[in-house]
């Protein structure tokens, strides 16, 4: 059997490699608690690896997309099939957060003061990747001019959804030009009927389109996923906090239903009435 003290623990120089290449001493001392609670680690490192993992979702989000507009569409389903389960990871968490009970959280709720998720700036790029383009979501973050820069960046960039109908037009289908060539920052209409009878005919005509068909499916997943993680935040608060106020000053589980009810790539699910 292998004995550790055969292993390597540190290089020739003696520093410790997987110390060096993972940054553990910076990411290990970031855990500032604010209370003695006994439940804020749990809060405070599900909320940082959520964080991280907004991060992971945003950088496979741009890479799908940019794999689409090179009419990759293989890599592009290995890109999605990997951030599908980085929600499936997110998901997980609400594991760790759902084992406290509403007066432990009440412990250490108050210390975090005006904070909150709302002001996830990772999550906003994340949005904005999957096509969910609220220039108002990067207005409340002005006040910081570097993030708000990068902000206005990501806002500006074509989404993943977007790259997927520029595809669907390279292939031929009536993408409305006014679809696959526009002012990327701008929001669309909720649904857009033109695109939901593209979509149908890739559901009708599989054999023909068959990796578009692929795709599709792809893309649902991930926005199943990402639902889902809304779904258990919400039901998280109610669960904590009950008909509450957040700590960023809206209704709460109240303002959370109705974010919950929005849909990533809305012409997708809007086609399913139609099959
Ligand atoms: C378990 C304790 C949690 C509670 C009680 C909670 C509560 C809330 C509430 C009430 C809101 C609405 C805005 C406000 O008024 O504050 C909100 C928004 C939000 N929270 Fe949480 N949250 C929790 C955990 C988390 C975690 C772990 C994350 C991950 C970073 C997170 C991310 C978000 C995000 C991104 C929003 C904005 C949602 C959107 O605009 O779509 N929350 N949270």
């Amino acid at each position: 059997m292998d004995h550790p003290s055969d292993l390597t623990m540190e290089s020739g120089d003696g520093s410790n490699p997987f110390v060096r290449y993972v940054g553990s001493e910076v990411l290990l001392s970031l855990q500032n608690l604010r209370t003695d609670a006994e439940t804020e680690p749990s809060f405070l490192i599900t909320t940082q690896v959520n964080e991280l993992l907004f991060k992971l979702a945003h950088i496979e989000s741009v890479r799908a997309r940019d794999q689409l507009e090179d009419d990759d569409v293989a890599g592009a389903l290995r890109t999605l099939r990997r951030l599908r389960n980085v929600y499936t990871a997110l998901n997980g968490s609400w594991d760790v957060l759902t084992s406290l009970s509403p007066t432990e959280y009440a412990e250490f709720r108050d210390a975090l003061g005006e904070g909150s998720g709302f002001q996830s700036y990772m999550y906003r790029h994340m949005e904005f990747l999957l096509g969910h383009k609220v220039a108002m979501m990067a207005e409340g973050h002005r006040g910081h001019q570097p993030t708000y820069r990068d902000l206005l960046r990501s806002l500006g960039e074509m989404s993943l959804y977007d790259a997927a109908l520029r595809l669907l037009w390279r292939r031929g289908l009536p993408v409305p030009r006014d679809s696959v060539e526009r002012d990327w920052s701008e929001a669309v209409p909720p649904v857009r009927e033109e695109i939901v009878e593209v979509w149908r005919t890739v559901y009708t005509e599989q054999d023909k389109y068959a990796d578009v068909y692929l795709l599709a499916e792809a893309l649902v997943d991930v926005a199943f996923d990402l639902c889902r993680w809304r779904n258990t935040h919400l039901l998280s608060v109610e669960r904590l906090l009950g008909s509450k106020t957040g700590t960023a000053g809206s209704s709460g589980a109240n303002w959370l239903r109705r974010v919950a009810e929005q849909r990533f790539f809305p012409e997708l699910w809007a086609v399913r009435a139609r099959l």
